[in-house]
């Protein structure tokens, strides 16, 4: 009998194909409630997800079958890899496929800040020419801090260089040399606060990183920088995020993630003119999009077939 895969959330249908063509039985079911997918899991050998699904203790345990869960993309914060690990199920992620996506969005919404090109927009549509008061500052020669030099962050500081700023990075888990070999200038977090005109987060969601732009930290930010969080919800206090704003301490900041997705529930994001939103559009990419696809499904397929596993970030016995 054919081995199952469950794609729970939606998945680019190059993905689709391979596992079909791979001779596994397929059932694409997205936007499931936790009962629902507590159900659905029954018989499955191989679970993909992206962001949305929660990859629960609880879920697992409902799991009778299953034997990998495949994340197509980066972030693992929705997964609970211990429990995974003690079940004896794999999970493996698809680094880098989704990172060029993801630096380019960061990159747009430094230029959206500096220039209020959302609020010029959202003016010139309103019948308002507010040229006057949307004087914005270029980028060129400004300095653009970079938390985590991974697969993204490096990408954006060859953006930074290319647009001329200059890159600084911090990264505890690279070498200085590694992360000058990545582009940027090595500082501390201290530093990489007090210094950056920009600062683009680039970091997982982890009990470190989780609340780390807390009001203190905001505090210790270059005044008048700009923030950008295109990695998880919740790194950054948006409470405190908007108080910074309402201060003038901060010029301005972009959110691609949240503390709570589907929407925001500060309702002070959606009303502050200085602080940019996007709908968690990183990866949201046709490129990205097939990249992750493919290689979430070749990855698991390998596994299934050959116990081969690649990019496992998880090793059960
Ligand atoms: P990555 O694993 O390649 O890089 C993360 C880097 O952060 C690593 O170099 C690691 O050493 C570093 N790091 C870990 N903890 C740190 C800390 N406390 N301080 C400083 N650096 C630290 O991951 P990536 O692919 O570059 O993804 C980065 C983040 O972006 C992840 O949270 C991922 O989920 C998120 N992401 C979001 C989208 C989106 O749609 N908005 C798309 C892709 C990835
Ligand atoms: C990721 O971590 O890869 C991103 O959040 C992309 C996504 O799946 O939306």
């Amino acid at each position: 009998m054919a081995m199952k895969i469950l794609i729970s959330d939606p998945l680019a249908k190059e993905g689709v194909e391979i596992f079909k063509n791979e001779g596994f039985e397929v059932e694409v079911k997205t936007g499931l409630s936790p009962d629902e997918l507590k159900q659905a899991i029954k018989g499955v050998a191989g679970l993909v997800i992206r962001s949305a699904t929660q990859v629960t203790a609880e879920l697992l345990a409902a799991a009778d079958a299953l034997k990998v869960v495949g994340r197509a993309g980066t972030g693992l914060d929705n997964v609970d890899i211990p429990a995974a690990t003690a079940k004896g199920v794999i999970v493996m992620n698809t680094p880098g496929q989704n990172s060029n996506a993801a630096a380019e969005l960061a990159l747009g919404h430094i230029f959206a800040l500096s220039r209020h090109i959302a609020r010029g927009h959202r003016g010139v549509k309103e019948g308002k020419w507010e040229k006057k008061q949307l004087r914005g500052r270029e980028v060129k020669g400004k300095t653009l801090g970079i938390l985590g030099l991974g697969n993204i962050g490096r990408i954006l500081a060859e953006l930074g260089k290319g647009v001329k700023m200059e890159v600084i990075g911090y990264d505890p888990f690279l070498s200085p040399e590694e992360i000058k070999a990545r582009g940027a200038e090595p500082v501390s977090f201290e530093e990489l606060l007090a210094r950056s005109d920009y600062l683009s987060i680039h970091v997982p969601k982890t009990k470190e990183t989780t609340g780390l732009f807390s009001a203190a930290n905001l505090a210790k930010m270059k005044d008048g920088a700009y923030l950008i969080n295109c990695a998880r919800g919740g790194i950054v206090d948006e409470a405190a995020l908007c108080d910074a704003l309402a201060s003038g301490k901060l010029s301005g900041a972009a959110l691609d993630v949240f503390e709570q997705e589907p929407l925001p529930a500060d309702s002070r994001i959606l009303f502050a003119d200085d602080l940019v939103c996007t709908p968690h559009l990183g990866a949201n990419t046709h490129e990205a999009q097939v990249n992750v696809a493919i290689a979430v499904a070749q990855q698991m397929s390998k596994y299934l077939k050959t116990g081969v596993a690649e990019f496992a970030v998880n090793a059960p016995r």
